[in-house]
């Protein structure tokens, strides 16, 4: 195995010869070599046997691109990333950002136990503050039944840890109560085993408080179970060299380090206040968490759905990060998020990819895995808004985008690249001229 995630002009290669490179980063027998391999080059990378148990009515499957960023140092380990996206620039962007995190250290990150919560709303009570009394008096029984529905997470030291209840006077149901089951999911994502857990106990929940229970579901402000991740980067690494143009800047542009870390700030300071910018500098990052979620086989809807209730979790919405300068000058981020990602259990061991992703990354347990998505999603802010604060985030993003609009007017090989680099010279980046440009390029090379 390799042992550095920076592997330099990895971007030049072909997807073949980028390919034996993650091959030999992971595999150690040639088995698993050629299983590795042969997963990573079939197209999509899920037969159509396999689609047709996941979900209903499959017809086909759609496949996205699988990138790998590189440079990440995640807790003082090399790491590669496997990202499943549509949008350019983002696999690039997340490199070049942890290529700037890597000259300080890399990525340090930890996360809380992997515990989630499982809600039961019960209604019809006279007295809800003297049910959640009753409640919270049984809460060792309620909590040895939820334990006797998943035998094998207890025994790897996981299952319900413990049972709050909270008396709401008010609702447009009139007034209820919720208890909240704190369930250790261990390497799980955990939603089946809580929502099951959940429905066990409503029946003994419903004879202790007299009420009637509804809901008895997970919920997705996964707040028991966060990731965090910080960086410190050298004011000197951030420097923009003309003669060295970087990941999105255009030759030409020169910026010292220092003043590249204050606009850096200062850009972070709209998102801290402002949730017009908070949502697009979240979005940010989660380009690319999802995209490490989506690799990997786990539900990337919940971790959205975590990670934006979590940032108005103070009544305003604002950024999952921070960004500040240290007394000597360096760059300072930080990230806190529900991760509610699993190794085990669902789509991460039937997807083939999924399972390839995971033997890429190099995990086996939940915490280790969220603890480098927290990092990618922080590597990923800190790419959008050095791009931002310094040339902006077009130019480059452009260019990548040539590509597709390039393809979608029915570009071919080298012609892609041809094509795509005319449309950048000339600032139109539209499927109606690239039509023209391939026409014209094809006639080109029809009398030449
Ligand atoms: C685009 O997908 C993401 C950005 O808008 C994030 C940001 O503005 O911070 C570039």
């Amino acid at each position: 195995m390799a042992n550095s995630s920076r592997i330099s002009g990895f971007f030049r290669l072909s997807p073949a010869e980028r390919r034996h490179i993650i091959v030999d980063w992971v595999a150690v027998s040639p088995e698993q070599r050629a299983t590795l391999e042969a997963v990573l080059a079939e197209p999509g990378g899920l037969g159509l046997t396999q689609a047709d148990k996941m979900v209903e009515n499959v017809v086909g499957t759609y496949a996205l691109p699988l990138g790998i960023a590189t440079n990440f140092v995640v807790n003082g380990q090399d790491v590669l990333i496997p990202m499943v996206i549509e949008e350019p620039s983002v696999v690039a962007g997340a490199s070049f950002a942890a290529k700037l995190a890597r000259a300080g250290g890399g990525f340090h990150a930890e996360t809380t136990e992997p515990s989630m919560i499982g809600q039961i709303q019960v209604l019809d009570l006279d007295d809800p503050g003297a049910a959640a009394e009753k409640l919270l008096a049984q809460r060792a029984r309620l909590i040895d039944l939820a334990n006797r529905t998943d035998p094998v997470v207890v025994s790897l030291r996981g299952g319900a840890r413990d049972l709050e209840v909270r008396a709401i006077p008010q609702s447009p149901a009139g007034p209820m109560l919720v208890a909240h089951l704190i369930y250790d999911c261990r390497d799980a994502m955990g939603a089946n085993m809580v929502n099951t857990a959940c429905e066990a106990l409503a029946p003994l929940v419903e004879e202790i408080t007299g009420g009637r229970v509804n809901l008895r579901i997970l919920s997705n402000l996964a707040d028991r179970r966060l990731a965090r991740a910080r960086c410190v980067i050298p004011a000197r690494a951030l420097d923009i060299n003309e003669n060295k143009p970087g990941f999105s800047e255009k030759p030409g542009l020169s910026m010292p380090g220092e003043l590249v870390a204050e606009r850096i700030v200062e850009a972070y300071a709209l998102a801290a206040v402002d949730p017009y910018r908070a949502a697009t500098h979240n979005k940010g990052i989660m380009n690319g968490i999802d995209a490490v979620v989506i690799a990997t086989g786990n539900d990337w809807r919940a971790v959205e759905a975590g990670a934006h209730a979590y940032a108005a979790r103070d009544g305003q919405y604002r950024s999952l990060s921070t960004w500040s300068l240290s007394p000597d000058g360096a760059l300072v981020g930080s990230l806190e998020l529900p991760l509610a990602v699993g190794t085990v259990g669902g789509a991460t061991r039937v997807h083939p990819v999924a399972r390839a992703a995971l033997q890429i990354l190099g995990v086996s347990r939940a915490r280790d895995l969220a603890a480098i998505i927290a990092s990618v999603g922080l590597a990923q802010n800190l790419a959008a808004l050095r791009a931002l604060a310094t040339e902006g985030i077009q130019r480059g993003h452009m260019a990548l985008h040539a590509r597709q609009v390039a393809v979608a007017a029915g570009a071919m090989g080298d012609e892609v690249d041809r094509l795509a680099a005319a449309m950048v010279a000339e600032r139109t980046i539209r499927t109606d001229r690239a039509a023209e440009l391939l026409a014209e390029l094809r006639q080109e090379t029809e009398y030449t």
